[in-house]
């Protein structure tokens, strides 16, 4: 199994997997509605799906809201059978990339402090812990405000 991954940006015709992936992968999900309007009504929104190149096969996705100079990642995840693959970092370098298009100086993203494998990959593309967020999910359990200055 080889893949190639490609990232596109996500249509409505997503939306319905994405919902299910959402949940299945990271425990919750905005939702279709608000999905659906963050990728038509919001200016601020990119939403982002990487899939396989020949077999379009659902890899993973990323979403962020660039609001110069800022800019946030809201989401991003692979799925459980592609992750350790580096994937992730095909996603964040992708990210990274993208940015340059905007004027942006600092970048934030919120991590559970247990997801010590996002915290490493979110540290290798230059972020850093800020501050912490308590009760942030639903849970109960803090997150972690991470930072990358441009
Ligand atoms: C976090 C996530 C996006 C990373 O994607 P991935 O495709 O698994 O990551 P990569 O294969 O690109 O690995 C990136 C880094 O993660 C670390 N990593 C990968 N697999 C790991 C493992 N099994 N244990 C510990 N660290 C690991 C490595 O440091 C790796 O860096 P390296 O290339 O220097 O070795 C993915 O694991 C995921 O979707 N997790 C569930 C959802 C989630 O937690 N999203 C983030 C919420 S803030």
């Amino acid at each position: 199994m080889s893949m190639k991954p490609v990232i596109r940006y996500m249509q409505d015709d997503d939306v319905d997997q994405v919902v299910i992936y959402d949940r299945e992968v990271i425990g919750h999900t905005l939702g279709k509605d608000t999905i659906l309007n963050e990728l038509s009504e919001n200016p601020f929104a990119h939403y982002f799906v990487m899939e396989d190149e020949s077999t379009h096969a659902f890899l993973g996705m990323i979403s962020m809201w660039i609001d110069s100079p800022k800019a946030q990642i809201i989401n991003i995840y692979v799925l459980p059978k592609y992750q350790s693959l580096g994937f992730g970092s095909v996603l964040l370098n992708f990210f990274m990339d993208y940015l340059k298009s905007y004027e942006i100086d600092e970048v934030t993203l919120e991590v559970r402090p247990s997801n010590l494998k996002a915290i490493h990959l979110y540290e290798k593309y230059g972020f850093a812990q800020v501050s912490i967020r308590r009760n942030y999910y639903d849970n109960g359990e803090d997150a972690y405000l991470m930072l990358k200055r441009m």
